[in-house]
Parts: C-alpha cells; sequence; structure tokens
C-alpha cells in the first residue's frame, strides 16, 4: 500500500509585483495545503504536482515555489503546463543554467509505484500536445519496471468529447488516440492531470482518469458548456495505491463558491490567437 497526494495547477505568483490576473492568494492556499501535508497521519511517499506551477511561468515564481517546497521530506514530481515555460521552470527549479525549451519528460520508482510524466505544454495552446518523441519516451518508460504499478501524470487529460470548441481543455485528439494506443494492454493504476479546475474522475478505456480541481480557482462544473464560469475554491487529494486499485480523497479547503469570472469560448479563442502571435 503506497500514499501519496495530487497538487495541480498552484498558480504561484511571485509575491512582488502583485499579480491583478490572480483570482486568489495561491501561496497562502499552498502553505495552508503544506500544512495539511506536514500534519497527515501517514505521511505520503510522494507528492505528484501536474502542472501550472506558476501563473505566468517567470523565473521570480519558480524560485518562490522552489523555496515554499524546499523542506519536503518526500520526493515531488513535476509536471508542466500551459502557464508554465520550460525555460523559467528550469532555470528557476532545476538550476539549469542554459535556456532550454526541451519538453520536461521523466519517470521515477518511489516506494515499488512507477511514475511517468510527460509534459504537454506548447508555447502557443492552451490545450496539450505530445509529439513523437515523447511518445517514444512513453512507450520506453511503460516496458520499463516491469510488474510495478504504473502511475502517469501529465498536465492535459485525454480528450472524452471530440468537440473542436473544447479541445483546449484536454490533450489534443490526435494524442488522444495514439496515446489510447499506446498505453492498450499496459497495467496503468491512474492517469493524474489538471488544467480544468475541477474535480473529476473517469474511467478511460479502463483506467482510472483523476483530474484534480487545483490550489488556485475553480470551474463551475454546473456552467460547463456555455463557456466557463470561474468560481472560488480549491482541494487537494490524498491518493492510496493499493494491491486491489486506487483510491483518490478529496480534501476541499474551505470556500465561499463566489463567482470571480466567466468567459466564452470566443473569449477563449481570442486569448489562445493572442498567444499564438506572441510567439
Ligand atoms: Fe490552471
Amino acid at each position: 500500500m503506497t500514499t501519496f497526494v495530487h497538487l495541480t495547477d498552484l498558480h504561484i505568483s511571485a509575491p512582488e509585483p502583485v499579480d491583478t490576473g490572480l483570482h486568489s492568494d495561491t501561496t497562502a492556499t499552498l502553505h495552508a495545503v503544506r500544512e495539511m501535508i506536514d500534519g497527515m497521519a501517514t505521511p505520503p511517499a510522494f507528492i505528484l504536482v501536474s502542472g501550472d506551477l506558476t501563473n505566468h511561468g517567470d523565473l521570480a515564481s519558480y524560485q518562490s515555489l522552489r523555496t515554499m517546497m524546499s523542506d519536503l521530506k518526500m520526493p515531488v514530481l513535476y509536471a508542466l503546463g500551459n502557464h508554465d515555460t520550460r525555460a523559467g521552470f528550469y532555470a528557476g527549479m532545476l538550476d539549469r543554467a542554459e535556456t532550454t525549451l526541451a519538453s520536461y519528460d521523466h519517470e521515477a520508482v518511489i516506494e515499488g509505484v512507477h511514475v511517468i510524466t510527460l509534459d504537454t505544454s506548447r508555447p502557443d495552446k492552451i490545450g496539450g500536445e505530445l509529439d513523437d518523441a515523447q511518445f517514444a519516451f512513453l512507450q520506453a518508460a511503460l516496458a520499463n519496471q516491469p510488474g510495478l504499478p504504473k502511475i502517469l501524470m501529465f498536465h492535459h487529460a485525454p480528450a472524452l468529447v471530440m468537440d473542436p470548441d473544447w479541445e483546449w481543455e484536454c490533450l489534443s485528439f490526435a494524442a488522444t488516440a495514439r496515446l489510447a494506443e499506446v498505453v492498450k494492454g499496459h497495467a496503468i493504476a491512474g492517469i493524474f492531470c489538471g488544467h480544468i479546475h475541477m474535480d473529476r474522475f473517469s474511467q478511460w478505456y479502463g483506467i482510472p482518469l483523476v483530474v484534480g480541481m487545483g490550489q488556485h480557482a475553480a470551474l463551475d462544473p454546473l456552467f460547463h458548456g456555455q463557456g466557463i464560469r470561474m468560481v472560488q475554491g480549491t482541494s487537494f487529494s490524498v491518493c492510496v495505491l493499493r494491491d486491489s486499485g486506487l483510491t483518490v480523497t478529496c480534501v476541499p479547503l474551505p470556500s465561499t463558491r463566489a463567482e470571480t469570472g466567466r468567459h466564452t469560448l470566443a473569449d477563449l479563442r481570442a486569448y489562445e490567437a493572442a498567444r499564438a502571435t506572441a510567439e
């Protein structure tokens, strides 16, 4: 039996300058979550953080996050999301002096669990993507550690609905189809993701698919489909992997669920177009 914690969408923003685009005090939330993790009766063997580590991908925010997580006694595994930048992450979290744009894909074995992490972020996209090299990495990783339960982590969950208007909230349809082929026949205990800021659990081709609300702000699932409605709300998950399978227990933090904003699909398309132009 292995206990671990799933965090996602931290959206840390360095204290200065004040980030007026932030919907909540993400630093305070992470400190609160840290306290709760530190007090767990069964300390987690590791912590998964499935992307959007920072709100703007700037160096100072990664350095701030690194400081906040520095005294944790267990390994912390990170994925990158659409709010992250590879250059900022590598410099701020890993001390890689050179600016590198390489995807951050990695694997680790901790207390008998094999965790494979893929970087689905793309600079000009809200939605997620995986390229040939990443699929090759995944195929090789899946062949490693035979007999150990495997956990996959990436920011963008596989697409569940093939509606082009909503491809921004998941892994691309093409990558989703290819991923389904690659994982077929492998014993995968769970896939952990974020991005859409709501706690959502699915069964995807027999694999438990866990999306966390995260530690920033929530999307209102009751409004979903008419655009997005953002509300206050954060949670994280305590996960237990047993021989019988995976259990995920959400730990919601107190919230008013007050609305913080609404965006139409046209707003989101305009935002993505502006990002593409800026690149
Ligand atoms: Fe996010």
